[in-house]
């Protein structure tokens, strides 16, 4: 149902990161990402999860380094069926069509700087001598994935990471994108609910187990 969706988010995600190597196998998307703590993500929706966590658990990656993100409605539910591998969080996968974003300028005395290489876009917050917030958007033809939306903690509920977002759709837009999606964090939900964004479905985080069971 939302596999679309999810594969859109994917390339976008993968776009923002530099993480050029992936591939469809049996049903799953493999990143092969290459960082020391994170390795490789397996990314599928429920229905191959079993798939997913098959090749997590056989894969040669040492213990903890091996990624699911899974699209369920459940995410407890299928935490619990995907044991040993550990559950790490819970995301959502949210949508907007860019129009539709609410708007919000930067507050003073902040402010904003916008870097566009081709298909990413940066945003920097700067204010009292440092940068207090930053945003990425990556663009594949009318889509775009919103990533790394971070407001330092001395800087936050002032509203910049609602600027952040405002100039990253307002610059999506005039590249021609008409739709973004985004993996949202607990803390990054209600802003982006604020703005209009809606939840596509849960993200189930896990990844294999650290540490073996006694
Ligand atoms: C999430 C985050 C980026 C918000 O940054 P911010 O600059 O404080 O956000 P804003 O001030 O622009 O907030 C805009 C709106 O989002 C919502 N919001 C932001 N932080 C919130 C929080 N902790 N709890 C509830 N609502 C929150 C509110 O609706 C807020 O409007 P309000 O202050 O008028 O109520 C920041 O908390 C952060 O960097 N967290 C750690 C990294 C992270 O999780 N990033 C999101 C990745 S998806």
């Amino acid at each position: 149902m939302y596999d679309e969706v999810l594969t859109q988010w994917q390339r976008g995600w993968s776009a923002s990161r530099g993480w050029t190597d992936y591939q469809q196998v049996d049903d799953v998307i493999v990143v092969r990402i290459g960082e020391p703590q994170r390795r490789i993500e397996y990314i599928a929706t429920e229905m191959h999860a079993a798939a997913a966590a098959h090749l997590a658990l056989t894969d040669c990656n040492p213990p903890g380094t091996s990624w699911l993100t899974i699209a369920t409605g459940d995410p407890e539910r299928v935490a619990g069926e995907l044991v040993p591998l550990e559950f790490v969080r819970t995301e959502w996968l949210m949508s907007i069509a860019l129009s539709d974003q609410a708007s919000s300028p930067v507050p003073a005395p902040y402010k904003l700087e916008i870097i566009t290489a081709p298909s990413i876009v940066d945003v920097h917050v700067y204010g009292y001598g440092e940068l207090a917030a930053t945003g990425r958007m990556s663009l594949l033809h009318t889509g775009a994935v919103a990533d790394m939306i971070q407001t330092d903690p001395a800087h936050r509920r002032r509203g910049l990471a609602r600027a952040v977002m405002t100039a990253l759709t307002e610059t999506a837009i005039t590249h021609g994108a008409t739709r973004a999606h985004l993996a949202a964090s607990p803390e990054g939900r209600p802003l982006y609910e604020s703005l209009g964004w809606t939840t596509v479905t849960p993200l189930l985080v896990a990844r294999t187990a650290t540490t073996s069971a006694p």
